[in-house]
C-alpha cells in the first residue's frame, strides 16, 4: 500500500445530532497540492476541522505519517506537523502582527525555532515586516490572509491546510495567494487546499477530491477532472 502523508479513512462526522460527513476517505501524498472541492455546506471545513482535531469523528480514522490523530488535542496535531489556515482567517484583530505570528509557534516543540520561523515567514510575506507593531485588525483583507498563512507557517508544518484562502479577496490578492501556495509547495510543503475558486485551485493542484453533501463524489488528477463533463458542468461553468 502506498505511504500517504495524510490518510482519511472512512470518517463519519456529526455536528450534534446532524451528520455532516458520511464515510469519507481520501489521502494526500507528500509534496503534492491536493484540492478538496464541493458546494457550500458539502462538509469541507468540517473535514479540515476533524483533521485538526477541533471536531472528533464518530467513526473512521485519520492517519498522519501512519499515526492516528483522532484522539489527539488540536495543539498535539499542530506539534506533529499539521497547520490549518482557517476559513475567515481568524486572526486576533486586537493583537499586533508580531503577537499573532508568535502565537503561531505555540506548541512547545516549535518555540525553540521561533526566531528562525519568523525569519522564514517574513521572507514569504515581506510586507508584514513593516506592519509588525500594528494591530492585525487594521491590515487590509489581503494582508490579513497573508498574516493567517504566515501564522500557520510559524508552526513549521509538513502539511499546510488552507480553507478558502481566496474568499473575499481583491483579484490581485487572489493571484498572490495562489502564487504563494505554489511557491511554498515547490519548497517542499505538502498542501491540502479547500477552495470555492475551483478554476484557480485546479490550476495549481495535482489531484482533487470532490465532496457532495458530505459524501465523496469524484476524484482524479486535475487533468482527468478538467476533462470530465460532470465536473466541468458542476464546477467550471461549462455547459454539457
Ligand atoms: N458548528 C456547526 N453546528 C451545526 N452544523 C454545522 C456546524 N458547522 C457546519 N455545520 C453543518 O455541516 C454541514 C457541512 O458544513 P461545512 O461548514 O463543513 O461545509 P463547507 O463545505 O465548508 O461549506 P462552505 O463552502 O460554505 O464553507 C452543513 O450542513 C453545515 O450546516
Ligand atoms: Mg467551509
Amino acid at each position: 500500500m502506498a505511504n500517504h502523508l495524510l490518510e482519511v479513512k472512512g470518517v463519519n462526522i456529526f455536528h450534534g445530532d446532524a451528520q455532516a460527513v458520511w464515510d469519507v476517505s481520501f489521502h494526500v501524498d507528500e509534496q503534492k497540492i491536493v484540492a478538496l472541492v464541493g458546494a457550500n455546506g458539502a462538509g469541507k471545513s468540517t473535514i479540515l476541522n476533524a483533521i485538526s482535531s477541533i471536531i472528533r469523528p464518530s467513526g473512521g480514522d485519520i492517519l498522519f505519517s501512519g499515526n492516528s490523530t483522532v484522539r489527539l488535542k488540536p495543539e498535539e496535531v499542530v506539534a506533529m506537523g499539521i497547520s490549518q489556515v482557517p476559513e475567515g482567517r481568524r486572526i486576533f484583530s486586537c493583537l499586533t502582527v508580531l503577537e499573532n505570528l508568535e502565537l503561531g509557534a505555540y506548541p512547545a516543540n516549535k518555540r525553540p525555532y521561533l526566531k528562525e520561523s519568523m525569519k522564514r515567514a517574513l521572507s514569504v510575506f515581506p510586507v508584514l515586516e513593516s506592519r509588525m507593531g500594528q494591530a492585525a485588525g487594521t491590515l487590509s483583507g489581503g494582508e490579513q490572509q497573508m498574516l493567517a498563512i504566515a501564522r500557520a507557517l510559524m508552526a513549521r508544518p509538513t502539511l499546510l491546510m488552507l480553507d478558502e484562502p481566496s474568499l473575499g479577496l481583491a483579484p490581485i490578492f487572489v493571484s498572490r495567494v495562489f502564487d504563494t501556495i505554489q511557491a511554498l509547495n515547490k519548497e517542499g510543503l505538502t498542501i491540502l487546499l479547500v477552495e470555492q475558486n475551483v478554476f484557480q485551485a485546479m490550476e495549481i493542484a495535482d489531484y482533487a477530491f470532490v465532496l457532495q453533501t458530505g459524501r465523496l463524489k469524484m476524484e482524479g488528477t486535475t487533468e482527468e477532472l478538467r476533462g470530465n463533463p460532470e465536473f466541468q458542468h458542476a464546477f467550471l461553468g461549462i455547459m454539457g
